[in-house]
C-alpha cells in the first residue's frame, strides 16, 4: 500500500514545493498551501499586507503554537511557511508539547506553556528579543492576555505582535456554554474563557480594546498621570476579522493641546484661562491595562 502510494506522495510533495517556491513571496497564496484551516485567504491578506515591508530583513519570528496537538511528530506547517517567506530569518516555535522532531535548518522549536513566565523568561534570554510574534497557541483569553504582557516588551522596535483567532473571545466558558447548547463540548472550547458579554473586562478582547487608549495616552487630560509602558511603546494596532496586529515602537510624543498630560499655556491662553483648575474638571482614575 505504502509502495503504491509512495509515487503519488513524491509528486505531491514536488508541487508543494513548487507551488511555495513560486507563491514565496506572496502570503496571501502561500497560506492556502500550508493551512488547511478555516478561511486561509482571510488571514493570508493581512499578513502579507504587514510583513511584506519586512521580506528580506534579517528577523527573528516567534509563533507561539506549532499545531498538531498532541502528536510530537505532526504540526509545523505555518513555521515552515514563514522560513519560506523570511529567506534570511531564525523561525522559532513554542508549544505545550514537545515537538522539537520538527526542527530544521531555521527552524527550532520549544517546550512550554505560553502562560509560564519563567519559560517564557528562559526562551528569550536564549535567543533575545524578537521582531515578530504570532500568538496562536491555547488562544485562551487568560493566557492570551499574559503572554502578551510578558512577551510584547520582548519585542524589538519596530515589531509586530499578532493575535490569532480572536473569534476565541466570544466563546464562553463551559458553564456559560452549557447553559444555551445541550451537545457535548471539546474541553479545549470550553477552556477559552471568552464571554457573551462584549464588555466583559476579562477577555483578551476588551484588554485589546483597552490598549487603543494607550495609543493617545499624550493627549489625556489628566495631571499627575503616570505612562505606562504600554501607554509608551504601542504606536498602532489594526483589528481585523478574528486577528489583531499591533506595532511597537515610540510613543512619547507630546499631544496637541496636551503636554505632560496637563492643557499647554498656549492652548490656556487661547481658550481664555490661566489654568486647568479655572475649568474645575473631575479626573476618574485610570487603572493600567495590566489591571484587566
Ligand atoms: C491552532 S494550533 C497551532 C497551529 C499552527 N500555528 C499553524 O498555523 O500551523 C495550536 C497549538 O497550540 C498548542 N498549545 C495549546 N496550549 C498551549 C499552551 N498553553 N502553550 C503553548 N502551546 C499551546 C497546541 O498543542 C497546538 O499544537
Amino acid at each position: 500500500m505504502v509502495l503504491e502510494n509512495s509515487p503519488n506522495l513524491f509528486l505531491q510533495k514536488l508541487h508543494h514545493q513548487f507551488m511555495s517556491f513560486i507563491y514565496r513571496n506572496d502570503l496571501q497564496k502561500l497560506l492556502p498551501l500550508y493551512s488547511s484551516k478555516w478561511n486561509p485567504h482571510l488571514f493570508g491578506q493581512h499578513y502579507q499586507e504587514h510583513f511584506a515591508p519586512l521580506i528580506n530583513k534579517k528577523l527573528k519570528i516567534l509563533e507561539i503554537g506549532v499545531g498538531g496537538y498532541e502528536d510530537p511528530y505532526s504540526g509545523g506547517d505555518s513555521l515552515r511557511m514563514w522560513k519560506q517567506y523570511f529567506p534570511n530569518s531564525m523561525v522559532y516555535g513554542m508549544d505545550i508539547v514537545d515537538k522539537k522532531a520538527l526542527q530544521e535548518d531555521r527552524i527550532k522549536i520549544f517546550q512550554g506553556s505560553q502562560d509560564d513566565e519563567g519559560f517564557l523568561k528562559k526562551v528569550v534570554a536564549e535567543t533575545g528579543r524578537f521582531d515578530i510574534i504570532i500568538d496562536d497557541g491555547s488562544h485562551r483569553n487568560d493566557h492570551v492576555i499574559q503572554t502578551f504582557k510578558i512577551l510584547f516588551p520582548e519585542l524589538n522596535n519596530g515589531g509586530i505582535y499578532v493575535v490569532k483567532n480572536t473569534h476565541t473571545f466570544y466563546i464562553p466558558s463551559y458553564k456559560n456554554w452549557s447553559n444555551f447548547c445541550k451537545d457535548d463540548v471539546a474541553p479545549h472550547w470550553a477552556e477559552y474563557g471568552g464571554s457573551l458579554d462584549l464588555y466583559d473586562q476579562k477577555t483578551m478582547m476588551n484588554f485589546l480594546k483597552r490598549l487603543v487608549d494607550c495609543l493617545s495616552h499624550q493627549e489625556f487630560i489628566h495631571p499627575g498621570y503616570t505612562p505606562n509602558y504600554f501607554d509608551k511603546h504601542i504606536v498602532g494596532i489594526h483589528f481585523y476579522r478574528n486577528q489583531v496586529f499591533i506595532y511597537k515602537g515610540d510613543n512619547t510624543a507630546p499631544g496637541n493641546v496636551v503636554e505632560n498630560n496637563t492643557l499647554r499655556p498656549d492652548f490656556l491662553q487661547e481658550i481664555g484661562i490661566n489654568s486647568l483648575a479655572e475649568l474645575k474638571l473631575e479626573f476618574p482614575a485610570i487603572d493600567a491595562p495590566t489591571k484587566l
